[in-house]
């Protein structure tokens, strides 16, 4: 983290939303770098993140769809950000992020007035970190929710990964949905297999190349913030070798088994990424062996080693996003990560119902949610 100390931050320097779930309308200037936003269950708090969250990645981190977060009896919401982006000769220069979501019809997205070139542009833009309690699944839940993972990091540092990404789901879907007709025959079948094996190799080598660089960094962030030396390793577990002639072959040879299954079997959709931890002397999965407080601690050093990746590649601190995070860490645990969260400077959003337990003197903005309406405490 010697590094970060001297990395610029990006930041939400305004945020004004509109019509968005049980928010009516809010036109706020978040702190530089602490904002506690406090209030009680139900009034607003994660309603409050999502919406930054969002504006960076495009989507809920609720798996909400768009007719959920549109305010009940509204046609539409909006959402505004002047976000600092990349560094431009030492400098983070606001850029306009702007989304309407529709009930009946496709999502608006303008950045600074204009259309984006592509949704891989704007998703490299801003670069934001989310930790919530629904992320114990990555440590302790199945393959997809790691891969998520993954795929959430890449798409923030590589504008092409996203476009590669959807291109790979969509040749998938088709293929699968032939595979369930009768009578689909095997040429149209096989057509999908080119375009699978190219998007399948940049979506796989993209994973095994981050798992490298994750590895040591979830290692020290064992060590730095969890206080833990708990030996704990990262491995990329590809379904096929992540190489285009590998995922072509794979291809191929399932075809009967395809066929008879009604779906593709081989291919990066079935990746995972495996954890690992020591149990007396032997390497076993955490995700069968962990326990509750050791799920938390894997998860946390994860997080950590995220902002730590996404801050050397993109060469500015990420957002934090933090969902009632201190409810889930141990008070040591949670002064180590606020600790560390100081000496990186980076713009931080985090929810509770206590705001007395958040235990930061300085550098700290305070915004009460009661009922969907949101005031800065001054
Ligand atoms: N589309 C919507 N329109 C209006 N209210 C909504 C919508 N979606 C969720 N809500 C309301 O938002 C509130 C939950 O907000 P949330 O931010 O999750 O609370 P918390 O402060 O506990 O994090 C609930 O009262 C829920 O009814
Ligand atoms: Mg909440």
């Amino acid at each position: 983290m010697e590094q970060a100390a001297k990395t610029p931050p990006i930041r939400v320097n305004r945020l004004a939303v509109h019509e968005f779930r049980n928010l009516e309308r809010f036109d706020l200037e978040p702190g530089p770098q602490f904002n506690v936003i406090f209030g009680d269950n139900g009034s607003g708090k994660s309603n409050l993140l999502e919406c930054i969250y969002y504006l960076g990645a495009l989507r809920s981190f609720r798996g909400a769809r768009s007719q959920d977060m549109v305010r009940l009896g509204s046609e539409s919401a909006q959402l505004h950000g002047l976000i600092g982006g990349r560094v431009i000769a030492g400098q983070t220069p606001a850029r306009r992020y702007s989304v309407q979501l529709r009930t009946s019809a496709a999502r608006v997205l303008k950045l600074d007035a204009k259309r984006p070139r592509s949704t891989g542009q704007w998703l490299s833009s801003i670069h934001m970190v989310l930790f919530h309690p629904g992320d114990l699944s990555l440590s302790a839940g199945a393959p997809d929710g790691r891969r998520s993972f993954l795929d959430r990091v890449l798409e923030q540092v590589d504008a092409s990964y996203a476009g590669w990404l959807a291109r790979y789901g969509k040749a998938l879907r088709s293929r699968n949905r032939l595979l369930k007709l009768d009578r689909a025959d095997r040429a149209s079948i096989q057509a999908y297999n080119p375009l699978l094996a190219e998007a399948g190799a940049h979506v796989a080598k993209a994973r095994a190349k981050l798992i490298e660089e994750l590895a040591p960094l979830v290692e020290r962030a064992f060590f730095e913030v969890i206080g833990d030396s708990m030996p704990l390793s990262i491995d990329y577990r590809p379904r096929v070798p992540p190489e285009q002639d590998a995922i072509l072959r794979a291809l191929e040879k399932s075809f009967e088994r395809d066929r008879a299954r009604g779906f593709t079997a081989e291919g990066p959709h079935g990746d995972d990424m495996a954890i690992s931890v020591s149990r007396e002397g032997s390497e076993v999965h955490a995700r069968h062996h962990a326990s509750q407080g050791q799920h938390r601690a894997i998860v946390l050093a994860l997080k950590v080693a995220e902002v730590d990746v996404l801050t050397r590649r993109s060469g500015c601190v990420p957002i934090l996003l933090l969902d009632d995070v201190s409810s889930e860490l141990d008070r040591s645990r949670n002064r180590r990560l606020f600790e560390m969260l100081a000496r990186l400077g980076g713009q931080v959003f985090l929810t509770t119902t206590h705001p007395e337990f958040i235990l930061l003197d300085e550098h700290r903005s305070d915004f009460s949610v009661e009922r969907g309406r949101i005031n800065q405490v001054t």
